[in-house]
């Protein structure tokens, strides 16, 4: 009984999407979920944090994008879009190396990017 529970869950939760599938995404994408960001952006709106999408969009032309936001990912702060602030993300919650990683990856999405 116990291991056929075991094996039910998992599939009646592919069945009705309540887990949807993300073994598919980009391993920059599985590092924002894995470090939370997702809790507050969320692909493609607006939620508490700007969608990744709108960032890209804004700093295109900005050749400083990149070193500024790796700054404001390490420093945390608010007040580029809304009023809230974002956190800082410690060397210990995400290191230089990955904050990079995802700083790249935030502005190679497209407005039509669906992350
Ligand atoms: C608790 C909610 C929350 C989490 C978790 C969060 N963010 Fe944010 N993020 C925000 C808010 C709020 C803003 C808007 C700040 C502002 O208006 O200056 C923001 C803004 C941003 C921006 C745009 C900054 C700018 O100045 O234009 C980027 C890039 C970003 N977040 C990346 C990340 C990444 C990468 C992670 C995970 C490592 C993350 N966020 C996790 C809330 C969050």
């Amino acid at each position: 009984m116990r291991t056929r529970n075991i094996l039910l869950v998992p599939l009646l939760a592919a069945l009705c999407g309540c887990q949807p599938d993300t073994s598919n995404k980009p391993p920059e994408w599985q590092l924002a979920d894995k470090t939370g960001c997702f809790q507050c952006h969320i692909t493609g709106k607006n939620r508490l944090g700007p969608a990744w999408q709108s960032v890209s969009e804004r700093y295109k032309n900005n050749p400083d994008a990149e070193a500024y936001l790796n700054n404001k990912i390490a420093n945390g702060g608010g007040g580029a879009w809304i009023s809230k602030e974002m956190p800082g993300y410690s060397e210990q919650l995400l290191t230089t190396a990955n904050r990079k990683i995802l700083v790249k990856y935030i502005l190679s999405l497209q407005a039509n990017s669906d992350i």
